[in-house]
Parts: C-alpha cells; sequence; structure tokens
C-alpha cells in the first residue's frame, strides 16, 4: 500500500492533493445549511475526494465514472452517508436501541445497515454518533446511547464491529465515524450547536471515552463537532485533534469536518475569515472538509504562502488515500456499486425480521398498573388515540438514510390490526401534535371511538422531526394538543395504555399517575407497528431499560444518576429542614431513573455476596447476587452493577454503572450472576489529574435500575 500511495502522490499536483481533501454532498438530500449545484464538474475537475448523501448503486456508479474517467489520475471517490440505524429497513433511533442493552443486537443492527448501505455504493457510514446526553432539551440526544459513559462506551465499541466487520476490503463492510468530536452533547442549555465549556477532568471522565472506545474498535474516521469547547471550536482544536486523538490515541485515520465546520469558525469568533479558518482547521488536524469548500477556495495560496506546510497537506491527503486502498476501491472503483447485490440485499427479510426484534427490545414498559398489560384476550374492543397511532412517517424517527417514510413504515394501528385476532380495533387520530396547535377538533370523534371501546391505546408523543439535528425544546411536555385530549379520555374511566414515541425524555409526569400503563417506544423504526403489537399483546415480555433519566420537568434538568452527593445532600428523612440542597417546588428524584424499566413479570434479588471483601491494587473481587424470576412468565432483566468511591481526591458521583448482563429467567427460574471488580474498574481522572483508581472505602449495588438496594461494601488498599 506505502509503494503504491507513494508514486501515485509523486504524480499528484498541489490542486489535485486538495481535491482529495475535499467533500461535497450531492443534491440528492440536504443535511446542512449550504449547497453546491456544481458538485458533478467540481468531480470532473479532480477537486473532489468524497461525496456524501449519494447512495444507489446505479448513482454511484455515475458519480464514481466520472472521477475515475474524466480526471487526469482517476483517484476513486469515497462515498459517505449517515446510515444512524439503518439503511433501507430502519431500525429504533440510536437511543431506542441503546435501551436495550443489548450489545450483540446493536452489533447486528450496525451489521445489517452496512450491508444494505454498501449494496448501494456507501462506503462509509457518519455513524456511531457518541456523544453523551444529560440534556433532553438537545434534539439530538435521540441520536447516542445517553447519559451514561460505561454503556455509552460499550455500545460505541458495538456499532463499530457493526459496521466495520473485521476486514474492510469486504464489500458488505462499511468504514465508521466517531462523532461528533468532542462533548457535542454537552450544549449550553440544550440548544443545537451552543457554547460547551467544562473541565478537563468532566471532559476525559464523561464526553472522551466513548470517542477512545469506538478508536479502540478501530474507527476509521472521526468526525469534528460544531460546537467550542472552552473557547476553541472543535474544528480548529489541536488540543482534541493533534495532542489526544493523534498524540495520546494514536489514531491512524483521518478526520472529516461537520458539515461547513471551518467556515463557521468565522462566525465563532476564531477565524477572520474562510481562508484562516481553513488554515487553522488542517494545522489542528483536520484532514477533510465536508462541504465548505474552504480547502478548495484557499488551500492553495495558503501552502504557498506558507501558512500551512506541504508535509502537513501531504500527511492529510496520504491518510485518505489508504482508506480508498484498504477499501479496494484502486483495484476496482466499481466493487460496491453493484445493481444485482443492491436487489438481493436491501429490505431482505431477515433484515426486516432483525428490525422487529430489536424494536421489541428498545421499549420500556414504564407503568403497568393492575397489569392492565399485555392486553387480555377480554379487551374485545380497542381504541387507539392519537397522532402517533397510524403515521407511517413518524415510525423510523430522524436520520432514517434511505429509509421509505411513506410506504414501507407498519404503524401502530397496523400492527394492532394485523395481531388482534377477533378484537376490533377503531382509531381517531384526536390530537395535534405540532408545537403551539391548539386543534381540538378531533376530539370528539376520539371521545366517541374511546366510549365504545374497552380499552383506550394512547399512541402520543412527538413528531419525528422535533428531535434530530436542530430540534431542541424548551420544554418536554407533550406538544399541540395531546396532553388536553388524554386528561379528556381519563375522564372515561376505561384503563388507558399510553404509548409513548418520541426521541428524549418527554416530561409526562401527568400520565405517570393519571394512565395506567406507559411504553415508551421511541421511534421503533419500519417494522414498529408489529414490535408495538407484540409487545402489548405480550407476544414479547419487554425488557428494555432507560439508557436516559426523565425528569419530571424541565426545571429539573440537567439530572443524571451519577451526581455528586454535595455538602447539603437533601434526603427523605431530611423532610422539613431548610439548608439542604433541594427544589421548593419539585423532588430530587426524577420521574424514571437511569437504568429503570419493568417487564410483564417480576425479579427478586438476593443480597449481594463477596467473594473478598478487600483487594489489593491489581487484584479483582467477585461480587455475585441471585435473581430470581417470581412472576408468572417468562422474561429478561437487565442486572445491574454500580459503585460508589465514597471518598476521593477529587469528589466521586454516588453511583457509576461498572457492568450489567441481560439474561432471561423462566418463571420460577433463579440465576446467579457475577461481577468482577479490580482497581482498573475503579480509575478516574485523580486531584492531579493522572488517571488510576484511589484506595479507600467502596459500596457496590447490584439491581435491575439505578436506584439499586441490594448493597455491598469493600476496600481497595494501597
Ligand atoms: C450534519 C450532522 C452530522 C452529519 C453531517 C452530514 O450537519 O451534524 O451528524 O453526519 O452533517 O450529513
Amino acid at each position: 500500500m506505502r509503494a503504491f500511495i507513494d508514486s501515485l502522490m509523486a504524480k499528484m499536483t498541489l490542486k489535485e492533493k486538495i481535491g482529495q481533501l475535499t467533500q461535497l454532498t450531492s443534491s440528492w438530500e440536504s443535511t446542512g445549511p449550504t449547497m453546491r449545484d456544481s458538485y458533478m464538474q467540481d468531480i470532473a475537475a479532480g477537486n473532489v475526494g468524497s461525496i456524501f448523501n449519494a447512495f444507489t448503486a446505479k448513482y454511484t456508479r455515475e458519480l464514481q465514472q466520472i472521477a475515475v474517467e474524466k480526471t487526469r489520475l482517476g483517484i476513486p471517490l469515497l462515498f459517505g452517508y449517515d446510515v444512524i440505524h439503518g439503511h433501507r429497513t430502519i431500525f429504533p433511533i440510536s437511543l431506542g436501541e441503546a435501551a436495550s442493552w443489548d450489545l450483540k443486537a446493536i452489533e447486528h443492527a450496525a451489521r445489517i445497515s452496512a450491508v444494505e448501505a454498501s449494496a448501494e455504493g456507501i462506503h462509509w457510514t457518519f455513524a456511531p454518533m457518541v456523544d453523551i446526553a444529560r440534556d433532553p432539551r438537545w434534539g439530538r440526544i435521540s441520536e447516542g446511547s445517553g447519559e451514561d459513559v460505561y454503556l455509552g462506551s460499550l455500545i460505541a465499541k458495538a456499532r463499530v464491529r457493526g459496521y466495520q466487520g473485521d476486514d474492510l476490503k469486504r464489500t458488505d463492510t462499511v468504514l465508521a465515524t466517531a462523532k461528533h468530536y468532542a462533548a457535542y452533547g454537552a450544549a449550553q442549555a440544550g440548544r443545537d450547536y451552543h457554547t460547551v465549556d467544562m473541565s478537563e477532568r468532566v471532559l476525559r471522565d464523561t464526553y472522551l471515552p466513548p470517542f477512545k472506545a469506538a478508536l479502540d474498535a478501530g474507527a476509521a474516521t472521526f468526525m469534528t463537532a460544531f460546537n467550542e469547547l472552552d473557547g476553541v471550536p472543535a474544528t480548529g482544536s489541536k488540543y482534541l485533534l493533534t495532542d489526544v486523538l493523534r498524540g495520546e490515541w494514536g489514531f491512524k485515520g483521518f478526520v472529516v469536518t461537520d458539515y461547513t465546520a471551518i467556515n463557521e469558525m468565522v462566525p465563532h469568533g476564531y477565524a477572520r475569515d474562510e481562508a484562516h479558518a481553513g488554515e487553522l482547521s488542517i494545522n489542528a488536524g483536520v484532514d477533510m472538509d465536508m462541504q465548505g469548500a474552504v480547502f478548495m477556495t484557499h488551500l492553495e495560496k495558503s501552502v504557498k504562502e506558507g501558512r500551512v506546510s506541504p508535509a502537513r497537506v501531504d500527511a492529510a491527503v496520504r491518510a485518505i488515500l489508504e482508506m480508498k486502498y484498504r477499501l479496494g476501491l484502486f483495484e476496482d472503483p466499481y466493487r460496491y456499486s453493484d445493481e444485482a447485490r443492491e436487489k438481493r440485499e436491501i429490505y431482505k427479510p431477515a433484515h426486516l425480521e432483525a428490525a422487529r426484534d430489536m424494536a421489541r427490545k428498545s421499549m420500556v414498559l414504564l407503568k403497568n398498573e393492575g397489569d392492565v398489560l399485555p392486553l387480555a384476550a377480554s379487551a374485545r374492543r380497542i381504541a387507539l388515540i392519537g397522532p402517533l397511532g397510524d403515521s407511517k412517517e413518524d415510525m423510523i424517527g430522524s436520520w432514517a438514510a434511505a429509509g421509505d417514510r411513506k410506504t414501507r413504515p407498519v404503524t401502530i394501528l397496523e400492527g394492532l390490526k394485523a395481531r388482534a385476532k377477533g378484537a376490533t380495533v377503531t382509531y381517531a387520530k384526536g390530537a395535534a401534535y405540532e408545537l403551539g396547535s391548539t386543534d381540538s377538533s378531533g376530539f370528539a370523534a376520539a371521545m366517541a371511538a374511546a366510549r365504545d371501546a374497552d380499552v383506550i391505546v394512547a399512541a402520543m408523543g412527538e413528531k419525528w422531526d422535533m428531535t434530530g439535528e436542530a430540534a431542541s425544546r424548551t420544554s418536554l411536555d407533550l406538544p399541540g394538543t395531546q396532553q388536553a385530549l388524554l386528561e379528556q379520555l381519563k375522564t372515561l374511566g376505561k384503563p388507558i395504555v399510553l404509548v409513548l414515541m418520541s426521541g428524549r425524555p418527554n416530561a409526562i409526569g401527568w400520565a405517570a399517575e393519571n394512565v395506567d400503563a406507559i411504553l415508551h417506544a421511541w421511534y421503533p423504526g419500519t417494522m414498529g407497528g408489529h414490535a408495538v403489537a407484540d409487545v402489548l399483546f405480550g407476544d414479547y415480555n419487554p425488557s428494555g431499560k432507560l439508557p436516559v433519566t426523565f425528569p419530571r420537568n424541565v426545571g429539573q434538568v440537567p439530572i443524571h444518576y451519577d451526581m455528586k452527593n454535595t455538602g447539603r445532600p437533601y434526603t427523605p428523612e431530611k423532610q422539613g429542614q431548610k439548608y439542604l440542597s433541594r427544589y421548593l417546588n419539585t423532588p430530587n428524584s426524577p420521574l424514571y431513573p437511569f437504568g429503570y424499566g419493568l417487564s410483564y413479570t417480576s425479579f427478586a434479588y438476593s443480597p449481594v455476596t463477596l467473594d473478598r471483601a478487600t483487594i489489593r491494587p491489581g487484584q479483582a473481587l467477585t461480587a455475585s447476587v441471585t435473581v430470581s424470576n417470581t412472576g408468572k412468565r417468562a422474561g429478561e432483566e437487565v442486572v445491574q452493577l454500580y459503585v460508589h468511591d465514597l471518598v476521593g481526591s477529587v469528589t466521586r458521583p454516588v453511583r457509576e454503572l461498572k457492568g450489567f448482563r441481560k439474561i432471561s429467567l423462566k418463571p420460577g427460574e433463579r440465576r446467579k450472576v457475577s461481577f468482577t471488580l479490580s482497581d482498573r474498574d475503579l480509575a478516574f481522572h485523580r486531584a492531579d489529574m493522572s488517571y488510576g483508581a484511589e484506595p479507600g472505602a467502596f459500596k457496590l449495588f447490584i439491581g435491575g435500575s439505578s436506584d439499586a438496594t441490594a448493597s455491598a461494601d469493600f476496600t481497595l488498599t494501597e
């Protein structure tokens, strides 16, 4: 490879080299503020090394032919696309997949996404998005794995493995992208693209580890984030892109910016003009300019005038050419653009079945009073009410790649009807979900439908584009007139099952008090309606656990389970005392905690046993519990291990997830579940920023949620 690339680079002019550093979007989709209609001429002029938002074997072949046949050196294009949770067969949104806590299923979903995307000529997906997010106002919380660094890191690895497989030369694997580097999820006030500022310790303990995990799993590329961090836009941050990524972590792939992120350093107030922005970004460690055409326009002059070294340009070009070589594109630039394979691979029944399976596993049962679920045979008349009940476009959520939004998705109504066997299912939209809508014109019909029913299934939540990019909200409430309709439905005195569909935690405090059952279905994907029916009718016993805390209201945000204790911690026993860390009008506890999720059966935990209560550095202890299925049906439980480091050279969170195991138990079955812990699991960035554990007292908890109570104490010695 080195010899081949050396000889190719020796022939390349500076202009041709800069062409390799330029990525443009096709006109097939717009995922950002600008578009260049000249992209096909730009390709023919040798000014483009990669195109994104172009797919199908036919179209990628057409564009590839321009690059290979019309340019002097015929260097093949790299085709990128946002295959975030499926390409044609759409899986639940990433936050939903995370709620499955099923790493194998998550990897399998990414694998299928790669098989379908690569069958349509895609070489590279801009995924996984690994941004830790603790602010549900931020719409992009939907695209990641939630609030926890341990779960988020394991999911990052699983997704990279799924996309890249173990051989990039295979035509059914694609390059992965760890994005958005870094700390994009900590945008001030949950407002997308807003300022990020945090201590280096929080950055290194919470926001960087999933990126390091993706890199350790072999992520071929990184994408820079839009936000600034500590006053420096990530796209111009030498600290992030060179010192940490290459210096500390040894990253060998290449870095692409986010959409026109170089240009945006001018409004950030970090660059005088676009030429200056280009110099700052490539000198910081950026290799490829997504859609900004800054390198295309200014870099040649910057190099000629000595503000960017030829060696820096060569290093960027080499990294990109090596990736094209590893994909086999120099041997056959058209090897991914194969119409026969495309027909064979997309929407394969096995893919649709996997999407249905993941959708079932992603759903979280938040409430089930009086076992109103699963729907009993006595539920002869089901009234499905709400704007999410029969909406194909909403089933697949945001960032749904080439997923068909109009015909393919199975709605909840279709899923219920297909499964209801003898029961009648009526539907009324009833309420509007548009932000600010006051439209209650559908209430009467909805109330009429509900009046005749044995059970009401309310399908409510947010419209699919109320999360994803540039979709922040200052409220977490059900938008439009849904809440008002829900309260009217309540007056009928019938069982109400709320099926919630959204991409963020919603503040559903009234529902939590007043409806009988709540199932969070996220946006469950192409097969979502069938998966909802599988769960509501009990063909599948829900097993999902929240990957993100559900606040009672937006005033509690940010709220996450691994908070600090503070010097005046509030505990219920101190009720009535004034000087405590609390609110006047809301409890400190969330509506539903991280790691929480119910089942149609129940589980009991024995006390925790330890094989030793003291460990030296390098020694491991084993903590065990026996979990019993104390209910009447088989079910799965995510057994979670949390650790509290009681005293540190800096204060430590009251709990941190350090392990989990998803197990299946038959009724009455018991299983011993064990976790090992060593000082490696207890490491953090200490007062002096060195990384490691500290001797002292610890408490561990094991249970089915982050508020697990079964605990044991142990000590780490010097
Ligand atoms: C968008 C998103 C990024 C995506 C890119 C290409 O603005 O921020 O996640 O990969 O542009 O569509």
